[in-house]
């Protein structure tokens, strides 16, 4: 018989939770609520197309059309699965305040015969949506942030202004990865740990205590298809990569591009790197993919908690102050001689270049 050699995840939390007597618990209900929503979705990932969880999510009853996020892209049958995981596992607890998820456009009100909390979730229930039909690692990611209709009795709805509230708030932040094996990554604001799912036991073991980012890498990771849309730094940054041992950095890099944020985030936890997608000329309206309340700041603050950096090319992301629930930004991310060196690229003055008029030094996306 097998007798635990390791922590769970549960007795982590307990055990940080002593660290102050006079916590309530529901923080720790609040990511054991999570926790469970994450393995239930790691079920529906496993079996793929043999519980029929592949493909697009029907618009309708009929199985016709195909549903669409408010960010207007094809639901998958995983995304609002995964979706309903996280509000069902997390609505009745008494913890929550309300929750917004990339998944729905606005802001998600605790129904009226649950109690309602102190803290906001912020989530995205599966990262790398493009991924799942070829079975490849996907994730959900999560941010916790406190309410501020707590202090006001915390009987009022919740509103879209409440979860504006810059990353460095953040109370906690982390990640599910539905790879090789299911992973939990927590930041509870003291370092970065790594919980490895023991399917036998149903529980998360910690398996990666106090993970580090190192500050160098010769590795980094940019979606290049997108070269064209570039601002010069970026350019001139991956230009510089390329050019490898011959060239102004003097070594060879290697490059990785995976299309699940949540699954490059954890190579670069395990072995460093550098992640970027971005603020681009692709699409005049987005000044970058990435989603700042549920990609960026939670994916941010775990970074920042491992020694690495984040930012947005021009300043650190945890600093933003958002200005919409569903706003998208430019996201740096890694090792953070890597990410410090992006952003000297993007501080130094540019030739203003005529070819492209959106970056010219008076245009509308300098600033
Ligand atoms: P989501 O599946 O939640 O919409 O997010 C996908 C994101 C991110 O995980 C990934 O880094 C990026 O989209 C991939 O973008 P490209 O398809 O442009 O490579
Ligand atoms: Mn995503
Ligand atoms: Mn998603």
């Amino acid at each position: 018989m097998r007798t635990p050699q390791r922590s769970t995840l549960t007795q982590f939390l307990i055990e940080e939770r002593r660290r102050f007597p006079h916590a309530s618990g529901d923080f720790n209900a609040l990511i054991l609520g999570v926790a469970l929503a994450c393995k239930s979705i790691a079920r529906a990932v496993a079996q793929g197309e043999l519980a029929g969880m592949l493909g697009n999510h029907a618009a309708d009853a009929a199985g016709a059309g195909g549903s669409i996020n408010v960010q207007g892209e094809v639901q998958k049958k995983l995304d609002v699965y995964s979706n309903e995981a996280f509000v069902r596992f997390n609505e009745w607890g008494g913890h929550l305040a309300g929750m917004a998820s990339e998944e729905m456009e606005q802001p998600y009100q605790i129904p009226a015969q649950f109690p309602r909390g102190k803290y906001l979730l912020v989530f995205d229930p599966l990262d790398g949506s493009s991924n799942i039909d070829v079975n490849v690692s996907v994730g959900s990611i999560f941010s916790v942030l406190r309410a501020p209709s707590a202090g006001e009795g915390a009987a009022r709805d919740v509103t879209e202004a409440d979860f504006l509230q810059p990353g460095a708030q953040q109370v906690a932040a982390g990640y599910a990865l539905y790879g090789p094996a299911t992973m939990l990554v927590l930041s509870v604001g003291t370092g970065v740990h790594g919980f490895t799912l023991d399917a036998d036991l149903g529980e998360f073991m910690l398996t990666h205590p106090k993970l580090q980012v190192p500050a160098d890498t010769q590795e980094f990771a940019i979606n290049a298809s997108n070269s064209r849309f570039w601002e010069p730094p970026v350019k001139r940054y991956v230009d510089e990569c390329l050019a490898g041992r011959t060239g102004e950095r003097g070594k060879d890099f290697n490059m990785r591009w995976i299309a699940s944020m949540v699954a490059e985030a954890h190579r670069i936890l395990m072995r460093g790197g550098v992640f970027l997608y971005p603020r681009d000329s692709k699409d005049p309206r987005q000044p970058g993919r990435l989603r700042l309340l549920y990609e960026a700041n939670p994916v941010g603050f775990l970074i920042e908690q491992a020694g690495g950096r984040a930012s947005t090319g021009r300043q650190p992301v945890l600093g933003l102050a958002p200005s919409a629930l569903h706003q998208r930004v430019g996201l740096v991310f890694g090792s953070r001689h890597e990410v410090e060196r992006i952003e000297r690229y993007h501080a130094e003055p540019m030739p203003c270049d005529d070819a492209s008029p959106l970056f010219a030094e008076r245009s509308l996306f300098r600033t």
